[in-house]
């Protein structure tokens, strides 16, 4: 584990001062904690720094974070080397995703109160309709100064937040941001999916497992590949009407085909990139939607036109969602009762931990940090 190299013995009596944070923004504590990526060699640590206590200025919003999730995203960029792509993230508070409790609002804040449950959004800059360029740079927890939540206590504006579904958890609410609104906008917002159509999920993570949920609230009919068994079992309790190891059958999609009674799926959510986008245009069916979304595998290659063009389909470039797609899935999410598939929860001063685990593979859904 990592060193907690900023972390002083000022810090005790911090839960103290933060529950005073509730009560009155006057009495607030001097610090809280919040983990950052320090320069290591060429490349990033994570520490724990102890920081001043940030206020609610007018039009903003405090929220003492309860729990956070990660995302591939994450991983990859604690692993990146310094300058790798263009960036620096040192002094980056990561994580784009959290849930937590309104302690404080600053002058004019009229859409939250004290006390209400909150999520972060993925973007703090993208309320609705159409994405432009100004939405890329507002994404949470990818450089220092973008919000990122794995902290005690953050301050944003309410366009940057979303009330949360009261059956949810805060561990629960906190996996929603970035892939609960991914596969939300890749199935509903894109691709308008309807009951009893064919979704392709690509292994159990955090994305498609969202998908598989979602896909068989909505009366769809999820098929779902893995490198496990395990896994696959338990997405069938899950709502999955077909499973297949891809490990096992390198060929997948002919036998993703074959339990259409080979029709094809209606819809793909993209993930894998270098090994499974052409296997994946080939399990699509005629008019299907494939939505673009990773490249856990590697970049993806370039889509024949001929591969759409000889069936009608249509491909969607997925960059997370909007705060409207997210307050729409939170609808969805209350009316159906969905509850995330999470693997396992971390403590606040287990942070690494909880990387080093979505290092080794072995989860299924999502990996939580309890603040
Ligand atoms: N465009 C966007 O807005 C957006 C948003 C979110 C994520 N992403 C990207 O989407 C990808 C998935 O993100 P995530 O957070 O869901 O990842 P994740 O939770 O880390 O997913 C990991 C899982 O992917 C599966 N996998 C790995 N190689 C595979 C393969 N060859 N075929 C099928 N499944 C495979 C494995 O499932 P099994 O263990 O079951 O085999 C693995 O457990 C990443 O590349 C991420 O960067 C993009």
């Amino acid at each position: 584990m990592k060193a907690l190299r900023s972390f002083s013995a000022a810090v005790i009596g911090t839960a103290f001062m933060l529950a005073a944070v509730a009560t009155a923004q006057a009495q607030s504590p001097e610090t809280m904690r919040q983990w950052q990526f320090d320069m290591s060699g060429d490349g990033y640590e994570l520490v724990m720094h102890e920081v001043p206590m940030p206020v609610a200025g007018p039009g903003e919003v405090l929220v003492r974070v309860h729990a956070t999730s990660l995302n591939r995203r994450d991983w990859y960029m604690l692993n990146e080397t310094i300058g790798e792509r263009g960036l620096d993230y040192t002094g980056n508070v990561p994580l784009s995703d959290g849930a937590g409790e309104v302690v404080a609002v600053g002058e004019g804040v009229t859409e939250f109160r004290v006390g209400d449950r909150v999520a972060s959004t993925f973007f703090t800059d993208w309320v609705d309709g159409k994405r432009n360029a100004a939405v890329r740079p507002s994404a949470r927890g990818a450089g220092p100064g973008t919000g990122g939540m794995l902290a005690e206590v953050i301050v944003t504006t309410p366009r940057a937040l979303v009330s949360i579904p009261d059956h949810l958890s805060y561990e629960e609410a906190a996996t929603l941001p970035c892939a609960g609104v991914t596969a939300w906008n890749g199935l509903f917002t894109q691709g308008n999916l309807q009951p009893d159509e064919y979704v392709l999920l690509e292994g159990t993570g955090g994305v498609s497992s969202f998908g598989l949920i979602f896909a068989a609230a909505a009366g769809a009919k999820p098929i779902i590949t893995s490198s496990s068994n395990e896994k696959l079992a338990r997405a069938r309790e899950l709502g999955a009407v077909g499973t297949v190891n891809y490990r096992e059958n390198e060929d997948w999609q002919v036998e993703v085909r074959a339990l259409t009674n080979d029709a094809g799926v209606d819809h793909v959510l993209e993930i894998g990139g270098r090994d499974t986008l052409e296997r994946a245009l080939q399990a699509l069916a005629f008019e299907g939607h494939i939505a673009l979304i990773g490249g856990l595998t590697g970049a993806a290659p370039p889509i024949p036109v001929g591969a759409l063009m000889g069936t009608g389909g249509m491909a969607s470039g997925i960059y997370v969602g909007s705060r409207a797609d997210f307050e729409a899935m939170n609808a969805f999410i209350e009316e159906h009762e969905i509850r995330p598939v999470i693997d396992r929860v971390f403590g606040f001063d287990e942070a690494q931990e909880a990387y080093d685990f979505m290092g080794n593979g072995s989860f299924m859904g999502k990996i939580v940090i309890a603040h």
